[in-house]
Order: C-alpha cells, then sequence, then structure tokens
C-alpha cells in the first residue's frame, strides 16, 4: 500500500492534500505531514513531523530519519521579498530536501514527486501573458525578466527525476480559493473580510476595490480541495507522468459575476455607480516594462500592441485595511462575535489587491489535463461559499446569513 510525504503539511493547498490522502486509508495507509508547526488534528493515518526545509541538509536528513514514502506532494513555500530572494530560497528549500532524502538512501523507494508550484509560470505577476495559458507556453527569459522560482525548482525537479529514475507532476494553480491560518497569498478571507467589515460599516454598500477594467475581464480559479483531488489522481496517473498540468477549476468567472454574490451573502449592495464616484483612494502603478506576451508578440501577429500592463485599484486595499475608521470597526466585530483577533491584520491586503486589479484576462487552459484523463471541476462561486462557510466554523469570519438569489433590474 502505497506512502506519501506532504511538505507544505499546514498550507492552503498542502493542507488539502494531507486531507485527500487521509480520506483514503485503505489506499494510502501512511502519510507523513511536514511543516514547522502543526495546527490541525489530523485522521488517523495521517503522522506530522517536523521539518525546517530552510536548514541544511545533513540537518534536514537526521529530521527526516523516520520518514521514507513511495510519493512526495512538494507544496512548501516561503514567501520573500524579491524574485531573486524567493528563488534563492524555495529552490533551496526544494533541493536540500533531495538531497537529505539521498543522505538517508530512501530515494530507491520513491516512485513519482509532484511539485505545486502556480501561473506565475507565465509571468502573470508581471503582466498580461498569451489566453489561454498554455503549458507548452515558453519560459521567460531570464534576464530580462527577474528569476522565477518555479523555474529553479522545475530545474531542480527534473535533475533529480533524471539522476534518480524517478517519475515527475507539476501543477500550475491560479488564484487559489482555500482556507489555511496565516498562510501568505488568501483571497477568500482577505474578501470576506472586506465584506464583513463594510457591513459592520452600516453604508449598506460593498464597493468592488479592484479595477474597472478589470471588474468584467476573465479570470480562473483553483479550489485548493480539488487540486489536492488532481494531485492525488495525477500521481498514479500513466498520463500525467512526467508532465507539467495547469489546474484550475473549469469554468471562467468575472468579478462583476462574482462579486454581486459576495455583496449578497453580506446582506449589502453593489454600489450601481461604483466606478464613477471620487475614488480618493485609487491606486495606479506599472507591472514589469514589457509583459510576459511581449515575446510572443511578432508570431501572435501582436508587435506593437503589447504595451506594459498596469494593477489598477478603485481603492487600494493595504491602505484600506490601515484606516482607523476600517481597524474600529473590526475590533468591534472581532470583540461582538468572538472573532480570531489577529485575521484582520494576517489578512494578504497587499497580494488581493493584484488580483483584483490588473488590467487583463487570466484564462488557464485545462485542454492538456484533460486529454490526460481528468474530469474535475468545482463551481467558482460554490468554492468560495464552501471556503467561507469554513471561514465561519473556524471564527475568521463572522456568521453570514445572505443569500445571492438572482439578478435584479
Ligand atoms: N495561495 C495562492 O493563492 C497560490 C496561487 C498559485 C500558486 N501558489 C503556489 O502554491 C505553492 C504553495 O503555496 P501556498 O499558498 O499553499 O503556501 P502557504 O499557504 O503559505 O503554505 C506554505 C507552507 O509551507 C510551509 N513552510 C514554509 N516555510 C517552511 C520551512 N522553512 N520549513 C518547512 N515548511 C515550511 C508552511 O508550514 P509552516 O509555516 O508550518 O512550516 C506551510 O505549510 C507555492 O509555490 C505558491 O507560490 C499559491
Amino acid at each position: 500500500m502505497p506512502t506519501a510525504i506532504v511538505t507544505g503539511a499546514t498550507g492552503i493547498l498542502g493542507r488539502e492534500i494531507v486531507y485527500e490522502l487521509g480520506r483514503h486509508p485503505q489506499e494510502w495507509t501512511t502519510v507523513h505531514a511536514l511543516s514547522r508547526s502543526k495546527k490541525d488534528a489530523y485522521p488517523p493515518t495521517i503522522v506530522h513531523n517536523y521539518i525546517d526545509l530552510t536548514a541544511d541538509a545533513q540537518e534536514m536528513a537526521k529530521e527526516l530519519k523516520d520518514v521514507s514514502a513511495d510519493y512526495i506532494f512538494f507544496a512548501a513555500y516561503l514567501q520573500k521579498d524579491s524574485e531573486e530572494d524567493n528563488t534563492k530560497v524555495n529552490g533551496d528549500m526544494l533541493e536540500n530536501f533531495f538531497k537529505a532524502l539521498e543522505i538517508n538512501n530512501t530515494v530507491s523507494q520513491i516512485k513519482r514527486v509532484i511539485l505545486v508550484t502556480g501561473c506565475k509560470q507565465y509571468g502573470v505577476h508581471l503582466g498580461r501573458a498569451k489566453n489561454p495559458m498554455v503549458e507548452s507556453d515558453s519560459w521567460l527569459p531570464e534576464p530580462p525578466y527577474p528569476p522565477n522560482f518555479y523555474y529553479r525548482q522545475q530545474r531542480i525537479l527534473h535533475a533529480f527525476a533524471a539522476k534518480h529514475n524517478v517519475d515527475w507532476v507539476v501543477t500550475y494553480p491560479n488564484e487559489v480559493v482555500g482556507f489555511a491560518k496565516g498562510n501568505f497569498m488568501n483571497l477568500a478571507a482577505t474578501i470576506g473580510l472586506y465584506a464583513a467589515v463594510h457591513k459592520e460599516l452600516g453604508t449598506g454598500e460593498l464597493p468592488f476595490p479592484g479595477g474597472a477594467a478589470f471588474y468584467e475581464m476573465f479570470d480562473s480559479f483553483t479550489y485548493s480541495p480539488l487540486h489536492a483531488e488532481f494531485c492525488v489522481w495525477a500521481m498514479t496517473a500513466p498520463g500525467a507522468r512526467n508532465q507539467a498540468f495547469n489546474v484550475v477549476n473549469g469554468d471562467v468567472e468575472t468579478w462583476s459575476n462574482l462579486w454581486p454574490k459576495l455583496a449578497a451573502r453580506y446582506e449589502l449592495k453593489v454600489p450601481a455607480d461604483q466606478f464613477a464616484r471620487p475614488a480618493p483612494d485609487a491606486s495606479d502603478v506599472p507591472m514589469a516594462d514589457n509583459p510576459p506576451i511581449s515575446i510572443m508578440a511578432k508570431s501572435l501577429g501582436l508587435q506593437g500592441r503589447t504595451p506594459q500592463s498596469r494593477i489598477e485599484q478603485t481603492i487600494d486595499l493595504a491602505k484600506w485595511s490601515q484606516k482607523p475608521e476600517v481597524k474600529a470597526a473590526w475590533d468591534r466585530l472581532a470583540e461582538r462575535e468572538g472573532l480570531e483577533k489577529d485575521a484582520f491584520e494576517k489578512a494578504t491586503w497587499m497580494f488581493t489587491g493584484f488580483v483584483l486589479s490588473r488590467n487583463f484576462h487570466t484564462i488557464v487552459s485545462m485542454s492538456k489535463a484533460r486529454a490526460a484523463g481528468w474530469t474535475g471541476y468545482h463551481d467558482t462561486w460554490d468554492s468560495f461559499e464552501k471556503v467561507f462557510d469554513q471561514m465561519e466554523k473556524e471564527k475568521i469570519l463572522p456568521k453570514a446569513t445572505g443569500r445571492f438569489i438572482g439578478w435584479s433590474l
């Protein structure tokens, strides 16, 4: 019976992989959940092991002395302030983890390794990429683009797999909708808190803080439990061997379709004229000089038509979250409802501002995964509702009782 190691076991993506494996105790008899902290009471087949992936390989080998497995899910992530540092730290974590397994002579047991990365693969953090994004799209040259830590991690994975004759799979999720306490990129927690505080402020309205242009543009989302199902499927699927896959829900969404549903959940209204109002807290930040699509402009027939992309917030979320009246409303709400006090401070305002405000579409193709036999799908609004429900249970969000019942004319 197969055994597994999951690194990043407390993270928004890794945690769901642990739970997905735990739901199948007959198939996955022992699962080693690795992280520095332990935040959950796990099902019986899950063994939590402490690991610091920033330690050197010798140190890590000692920590891993009782840990070996047939399958490895690598979903650890440590955010740094620059792409150079992200590449150094996250690349080293993976490389030293592999070296530690070599030191312990446990590599021969490994059949397949899955590395979780994301759609920064296509440079969506730098500007507009080609749509739809497909796995065969060219990697961005570094330079002129900054180093991409996913590229370094994938090179390390490919080299390790070739050296030891191990299979590999890489996933590219996008805009993850999931539950985790205190992680670096949590869209659902942040927009839930934004809505709950607006309800507390008593205006009856929920203005969209992101860009007017992006409100009507398409984006692709990944429900974290669906990503976990994908990973467990891909771990043994013959068609997934030695391949990288986009992993998104399978629908495409716009915030003009999602935002009124969020407002309705909190019994608020989206202001009809929200983008025509004065916007004293707006911000507009340019992205990389040349968007990723520019490297393909010639072959796409788009030469001269690939301007610099921008992040255009109608309400700059990082600034909004620091306003005295906003903080006071959160303190009142958290006190009255018994919520986790530091949830607001820990929310990822800057990251969410970026997710809601780019001025380009992000359409992630699932064709390759489907051709390999994957049939999973999850509706994006339902993903948000499920995560909000969980966050209410965990006292991160207050109970919201409103429901979207349809569009009023
Ligand atoms: N979240 C998103 O919206 C999103 C979207 C697309 C792609 N991705 C990508 O998905 C991957 C996973 O990210 P995530 O968002 O799931 O991360 P996350 O929620 O921030 O979780 C990070 C995990 O890594 C562990 N970790 C961090 N430093 C560690 C260390 N020194 N030693 C051992 N474990 C450590 C953390 O556990 P401890 O702190 O307990 O050690 C935690 O379990 C990343 O490549 C990320 O870029 C994320």
